[in-house]
């Protein structure tokens, strides 16, 4: 997959940004606080996911300005595309998103459109970081091969927090019927065993690619080991019969933790809760790793993240990388670069010195908001 073009007018401080990029290297240089990241985040927008900053709606759109506006034409393995999104400050809720042309109800209907990894210096802590960071790495890259599953996580969200929200209730009022969770329990049962069921061939898939990457960046010295910690299943090694057995065993396990959840106000097993295991020679990375192993660990994922989109849809990725080279040592610098020459890559750093060297390709520099 290849951006062929990027406009920008009225995002975050971003104005009148009209480029066209090269099909493999393109960098995006200048001193902080310019807008380098909010130029990859606009382009990581039209993947259809959620700004990877936590903006809220509202504050995608200039200070100064009422609208903000977003396009990229870019060309897969088949034709070219065209992605557009608009956001207008009287109302932020309804974004005007089109692909080639047509009008799309939501700007997470573009999933599955464009693909792009974006790596940013806090993926460097993937691997040490909360659960909460892992579950959403693996969501979001499952989502970009199968964008169902968003549909999948939603529904999961919404019967979560309604059981959550009777949780809290009975809490309150010191009841010690659970009867009234079944309505939830059989739907979070049914979903949950599916969203486990994904994960964990994700999981299976992102350790077999991230393996071979971390020997290499260690020239196989080390061995790295993912693998998907679920609170509900024993072993899911073969298992998919997410609507019979699984989701059978999904609704035990709910229901035998009915009297926990009952005193603790909320839900204490279920996908919600899962993690993703980061062993380097065996030991988890989250408890024992050295920074060195945690960063060349969240590297191999992040790298094999785009070689299964590449394997599963036919088409690498676009790289995004916001100013990670300059957090890395040589070793790991030459390592990313390397594995990721058959991509296009769209990068930002703040010192041009550090890419003079660079044989081929594009330097954009931005200033203010703007390409000089
Ligand atoms: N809604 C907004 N309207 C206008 N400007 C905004 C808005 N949101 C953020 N900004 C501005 O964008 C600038 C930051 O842009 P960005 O994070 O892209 O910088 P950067 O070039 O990546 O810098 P660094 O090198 O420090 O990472 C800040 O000056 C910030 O005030
Ligand atoms: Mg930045």
């Amino acid at each position: 997959m290849i951006i062929k073009s990027i406009s920008a007018d009225g995002y975050k401080n971003l104005e009148n940004i009209n480029i066209s990029l090269d099909p493999k290297m393109n960098i995006v240089c200048g001193e902080n606080a310019q807008g380098k990241t909010n130029l990859i985040e606009a382009v990581w927008l039209c993947s259809g996911c959620r700004s990877f900053r936590g903006t809220r709606d509202r504050d995608l759109i200039g200070f100064d300005k009422e609208k903000a506006k977003v396009g990229i034409t870019f060309k897969d393995e088949v034709r070219d595309q065209e992605i557009e999104f608009s956001v207008k400050r009287n109302n932020v809720k309804d974004k005007l998103v089109t692909l080639n042309g047509v009008k799309l109800p939501l700007i997470s209907k573009l999933f599955g459109n464009f693909r792009c990894v974006v790596f940013t210096p806090e993926d460097l802590n993937l691997t040490k970081g909360s659960p909460d960071n892992r579950r959403s790495f693996i969501d979001l890259s499952i989502s970009q091969v199968k964008p169902s599953y968003i549909n999948a996580l939603n529904k999961y969200e919404n019967i979560l927090s309604q059981r959550n929200a009777a949780l809290k209730n009975i809490f309150r009022s010191d009841s010690h019927d659970s009867s009234f969770l079944d309505v939830w329990n059989s739907q979070l049962a049914e979903t949950g065993a599916y969203i486990s069921v994904l994960r964990y061939a994700f999981c299976k898939m992102l350790n077999h690619h991230s393996k071979i990457l971390y020997d290499s960046v260690t020239e196989g010295n080390e061995n790295l080991d993912i693998k998907y910690f679920s609170t509900v299943y024993e072993n899911l090694e073969g298992e998919e019969d997410f609507k019979g057995k699984l989701a059978k065993i999904y609704l035990e396990k709910l229901e035998d933790s009915a009297d926990t959840d009952m005193k603790t106000g909320f839900t204490n097993v279920g996908v919600h809760r899962d993690d993703v295991g980061v062993y380097v020679n065996g030991l988890l990375v989250r408890d024992f790793g050295s920074q060195g192993q945690a960063r060349s660990a969240a590297l191999s994922m992040k790298i094999a993240h785009a070689e299964i989109i590449k394997k599963e849809c036919g088409d690498y990725p676009v790289m995004l990388l916001d100013d990670v080279l300059s957090e890395l040592d040589p070793v790991r610098k030459r390592f990313i670069l390397n594995n990721i020459e058959g991509m296009q890559v769209l990068m930002t750093c703040c010192d041009s010195r550090s890419v003079t060297e660079m044989a081929s390709g594009k330097i954009f520099e931005m200033k203010k908001g703007r390409i000089v």
